[in-house]
């Protein structure tokens, strides 16, 4: 099983036992605000199917979400990693932190270990994207705080024109490769 430990936080691969995490902290409105195609709380039975994906993803791609536990508590704070589904338009870094936990910059700390791993784990992959909605504030300081940049290409998803984010390899390695 693949363990990635930074100062705060170990990231392992999603498991079946993180379904039932995963569900729970989509029931928060301000998550669900940026995660759903509604924008609104969904039924549990949408958030197991959502969940069931990203397990898959896993199978499917051979890469996918982590999830990431607090050393210290053990708490299971969210999933950050790779994911790439049909359609995408490029190899995404995404994130989802548990609303408990959110402002104490885990975000950031497991997506900077989930680019370092994707960038080593495929060597001629030349950036890595974020897609993020206009108005979510949240996620693009995250994004500035790993390197990405807004671009000019949107993703239409859903109702929803999303702007690309991204940074190139070299310019990453450039600014973090140091940490690793
Ligand atoms: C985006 C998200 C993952 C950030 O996670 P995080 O671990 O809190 O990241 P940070 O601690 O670096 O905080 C990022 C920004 O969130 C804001 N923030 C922090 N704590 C907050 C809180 N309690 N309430 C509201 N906003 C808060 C701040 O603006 C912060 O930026 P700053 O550090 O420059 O002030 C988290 O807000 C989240 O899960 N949001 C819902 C899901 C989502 O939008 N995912 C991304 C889809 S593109």
């Amino acid at each position: 099983m693949i363990e990635i430990e930074t100062k705060r936080l170990l990231l392992r691969p999603m498991v079946p036992a993180d379904v039932e995490p995963h569900i729970q902290m989509m029931q928060n409105e301000e998550v669900a605000a940026n995660l759903t195609d509604t924008g609104k709380v969904r039924d549990r039975g949408t958030e197991w199917r959502a969940a069931a994906s990203m397990l898959g993803h896993w199978q499917i791609r051979e890469f996918g979400f982590f999830s990431v536990f607090e050393k210290q508590s053990g708490a299971w704070v969210g999933r950050v990693g790779p994911w790439q589904p049909e359609g995408w338009p490029a190899l995404e870094v995404g994130w989802g932190i548990s609303h408990d936990h959110w402002g104490k910059g885990y975000a950031p700390e497991a997506a900077l270990a989930s680019i370092h791993w994707v960038f080593q784990e495929f060597p001629k992959l030349d950036k890595v994207i974020s897609v993020i909605e206009p108005n979510n504030h949240n996620s693009q300081a995250v994004a500035k705080k790993v390197g990405e940049h807004k671009s000019t290409e949107k993703f239409s998803l859903w109702q929803f024109k999303l702007d690309i984010w991204k940074v190139d390899r070299q310019d990453w390695y450039a600014k973090f490769g140091a940490q690793f």
